[in-house]
């Protein structure tokens, strides 16, 4: 088994930076594109020890188009481009993006100088599709108010629910990623009463306790996310990191108030897809 990404089983730290990259020319630029990602292991070890032994974690991923490039051949068996999910209103969207880089730590600016650094090495071969700076809210809430992360897996459960195993043995201590940004409309959030918030998350808001089933809805966050699959139900990891600006945040009801549209955001790194580095070198 490969040795998993050092970002993928560890708890995240406070804080996250989320870089999404486009490769300008993938057949042209995929290899080289490659090898300069290899080394992400290396920097973030040099970087890490000039601090005084930060933590420090990286997880480099692949996109299945720019994987079909650099592999045509061996492909882990799942990987496959996100689809986008649903319509209209209640849409997923696919944005794209060849590489996905997500750092943690527990000091935003080594997360922040270590995905310049992977930038710059990249050069002109990418283009930055997204980017996003995360943080750890209070003791661990979404901006929405709620604790996030109570039923994340703890301890050896994160590798049995995030590391790919025997089923496809080549690819074994790999993993796959989902990452999703989502913008909260935080002036009807907040207009919500909290019991009817608890009712849409399943849980109570100031301990994350989970209702009861007399009065947890069906439709609640919590009922909707356990999905079995032969009788079992499936694992997720969660790296979930709030973001955004006061502007987004704050739901003002003054008329005079200057304010952007209201909205908070939080990204999601669902941890489902990233190729050892290594195993592209
Ligand atoms: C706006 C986006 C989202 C918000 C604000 C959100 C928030 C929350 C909160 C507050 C909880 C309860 C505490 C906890 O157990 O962590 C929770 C649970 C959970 N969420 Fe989400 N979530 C979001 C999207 C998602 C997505 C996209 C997924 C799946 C990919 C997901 C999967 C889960 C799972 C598996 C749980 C644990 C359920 C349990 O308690 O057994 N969530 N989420």
């Amino acid at each position: 088994m490969s040795e998993p990404q050092g970002g993928i089983l560890p708890e995240p730290g406070g804080a996250a930076y989320f870089l999404v990259l486009a490769a300008r020319d993938r057949r042209a630029e995929a290899r080289a594109i490659a090898v300069q990602l290899s080394r992400v292991p290396e920097v973030t070890a040099e970087l890490a020890a000039s601090a005084g032994g930060s933590a420090l974690r990286a997880v480099v991923s692949f996109g299945a188009e720019l994987w079909g490039e650099l592999s045509p051949t061996a492909k882990p068996r799942e990987l496959e481009p996100f689809a986008p999910l649903g319509s209209g209103t209640l849409s997923v969207p696919a944005t794209g993006g060849d590489v996905l880089l997500h750092v943690t730590s527990d000091r935003p600016d080594l997360a922040f100088e270590l995905a310049c650094r992977v930038r710059s090495a990249l050069g002109d071969r990418v283009t930055v599709l997204d980017e996003v700076a995360g943080f750890c809210y209070l003791d661990g809430r979404d901006l929405t108010g709620f604790i996030d992360g109570t039923e994340n897996p703890k301890g050896e459960e994160r590798a049995a629910a995030a590391l790919v195993g025997d089923e496809d043995a080549a690819f074994a201590g790999g993993s796959y990623v989902i990452a999703h940004r989502y913008v909260h409309d935080m002036a009807r959030w907040d207009a919500c009463p909290t019991a009817e918030q608890e009712g849409i998350i399943g849980r109570t808001k100031p301990d994350s306790v989970e209702l009861d089933d007399e009065v947890k809805p069906s439709t609640a966050h919590i009922s909707r996310v356990v999905i079995e699959e032969d009788g079992e139900e499936l694992q997720i990891v969660r790296h979930s990191f709030p973001y955004g600006t006061t502007a987004e945040a704050v739901s003002s009801s003054s008329p005079t108030a200057a304010r952007a549209p209201p909205s908070t955001r939080c990204w999601r790194a669902c941890t489902a897809w990233a190729a050892t580095a290594s195993t592209i070198a």
